[in-house]
């Protein structure tokens, strides 16, 4: 099994330090680093837009994971391309035409991932996983960090990882949404590649010992060789 790998989000940090965050993350090594866009009408939250994004660019080479919570995400993918979004993800129920929004990303040599809500299935994405470098599963409701993870999740990534494993696919999977020290060996026996946290790193008094506990956590899990079957 490849190795799991973290991508925090920033979005239960401290923004008046995110430069401060963005190194820290840096010198923690993670894979990615997970930033959280809402429109405050896709989810009733507001967070923050490109602008924010782009002096952060320089301070790291650790790949930008972007998250659009926002209706019309294909309007704005330009600007988080400029701001140095290295995989953009939109959401399945923001836009009409899946396969155009994907396609605008790849346009621009980026990846391209798809994100769906709790109350989404998972089968509607099958026919896109070919053309998918991601599939972000929401494990709560999008909008505020710090929610009860939803078990159920897990069985739509089966059902994902089942056929990208039958069809030969490079798409990812990734999860996001009350990822903790109990949750993360679950998700990363279900075969899911990127786990974000929020809370669970930031919330923590020592966010680099979290990360470090979070890693910990999902190596047991691969060495204990606890697999789920598809
Ligand atoms: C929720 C966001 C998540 C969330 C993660 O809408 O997409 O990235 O903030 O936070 P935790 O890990 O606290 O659930
Ligand atoms: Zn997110």
């Amino acid at each position: 099994m490849a190795k799991t790998a973290l991508s925090p989000s920033i979005l239960d940090s401290n923004f008046a330090e995110i430069k401060k965050t963005i190194k820290l993350l840096d010198k923690a090594g993670v894979e990615y680093i997970h930033f959280d866009i809402m429109d405050g009408n896709f989810v009733p939250n507001l967070t923050f837009g490109p602008k924010i994004i782009k002096p952060l660019r320089p301070l790291t080479k650790t790949v930008f994971d972007v998250h659009l919570m926002i209706q019309n995400p294909e309007k704005y993918t330009p600007l988080f391309i400029d701001a140095g979004a290295d995989i953009i993800t939109f959401h399945y129920e923001a836009v009409k035409n899946v396969a155009k929004a994907i396609n605008l990303i790849k346009s621009y040599g980026k990846k391209a991932g798809v994100s769906i809500k709790p109350k989404t299935p998972a089968t509607v994405l099958k026919k896109y996983l070919k053309d998918l470098d991601l599939v972000l599963i929401m494990s709560v409701e999008p909008g505020f960090g710090g929610q009860k993870f939803m078990p159920e999740s897990l069985q739509k990534a089966a059902i994902l990882k089942k056929e990208i494993i039958k069809k030969g696919y490079k798409c990812l999977l990734e999860i996001d949404g009350g990822i903790n020290m109990e949750t993360a060996p679950l998700a990363a026996a279900a075969g899911i590649d990127i786990l974000v946290a929020g809370s669970a790193i930031f919330g923590a008094k020592n966010p680099m010992s979290a990360i470090k506990q979070l890693r910990a956590a999902i190596a047991g899990t691969q060495k204990s060789k606890v697999k789920i079957q598809f």
